[in-house]
């Protein structure tokens, strides 16, 4: 069994997926403190996996993301043994850290109309709010068309004999061609929770306070 993916870059994946989660309950149902709050852990996280895209194991590197039109189509072909991602799924991931960015930048400029408002809101003309609100509503159902999209190629690497959502909970992977560089996913960890004291330091006083009370 070679490791293939280091403990951020596991823990990473479903934190997103349990914030995205929350993000559309309390965003669908108007708890909108409790929206900020975990919008901000997530934009957080999400600073933390680009710093360990460039910093972490080679598997999570930013840089082996990038592949051409023509090895994806030939990866989506073949049963290729390469190791972490592989060139379709990359295209995959980079779909999802711009929508997920946009999703987050424009909830920043985003307002209710009535009482709530994203901290960005102040800075910027209101023309600008209006278009981040629409944005921040469109933008979601692009989001859940990936998010389906991703499931339903992971079920299908299934039926082809590839369980890859084993693979991203134990880390391991038999028969790897190639052996990664590996780093300890603590430093991630450590990042994500320096990101979360700046960002929460800077914009979560209010709806922490109205939070507890
Ligand atoms: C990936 C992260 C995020 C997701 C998935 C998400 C998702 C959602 C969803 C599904 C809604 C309901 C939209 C509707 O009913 O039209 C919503 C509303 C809203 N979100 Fe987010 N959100 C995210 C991040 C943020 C952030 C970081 C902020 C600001 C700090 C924010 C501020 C708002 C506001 C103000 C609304 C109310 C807009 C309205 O009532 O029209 N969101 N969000
Ligand atoms: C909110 C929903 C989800 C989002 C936004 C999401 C997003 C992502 C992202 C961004 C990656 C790349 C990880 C990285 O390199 O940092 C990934 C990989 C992966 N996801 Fe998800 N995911 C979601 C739900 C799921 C679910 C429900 C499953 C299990 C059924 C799953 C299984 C996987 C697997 C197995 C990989 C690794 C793929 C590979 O081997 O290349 N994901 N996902």
């Amino acid at each position: 069994m070679t490791k293939v993916w280091d403990g951020f870059i596991r823990g990473f994946h479903w934190l997103l997926v349990l914030g995205i989660a929350v993000l559309y309950v309390t965003g669908e149902e108007g708890y909108l403190e409790a929206h900020f709050i975990t919008g901000y852990l997530l934009l957080a996280l999400m600073l933390a996996r680009v710093v360990w895209g460039v910093i972490g194991s080679d598997t999570a590197k930013l840089s082996a993301l990038f592949h051409s039109p023509k090895s994806a189509l030939k990866a989506m072909r073949s049963d290729d043994a390469g190791v972490g991602h592989n060139p379709a799924g990359s295209y995959m991931v980079l779909l999802f850290f711009i929508l997920i960015f946009i999703q987050l930048i424009s909830g920043l400029m985003s307002t209710d109309d009535i009482l709530v408002e994203g901290p960005l809101v102040a800075y910027v003309p209101s023309s600008w709010s209006e278009i981040a609100s629409d944005l921040h509503h469109d933008n979601f159902d692009i989001l859940l068309m990936a998010i389906a999209l991703h499931i339903l190629a992971i079920i299908i690497y299934r039926i082809k004999g590839k369980n890859l959502v084993k693979t991203l909970l134990t880390g391991k992977e038999q028969g790897v061609a190639a052996v990664p560089r590996m780093r300890s996913g603590k430093l991630g960890y450590i990042i994500f929770m320096l990101f979360s004291i700046a960002i929460l330091g800077i914009w979560g006083g209010q709806p922490l306070q109205v939070l507890l009370g």
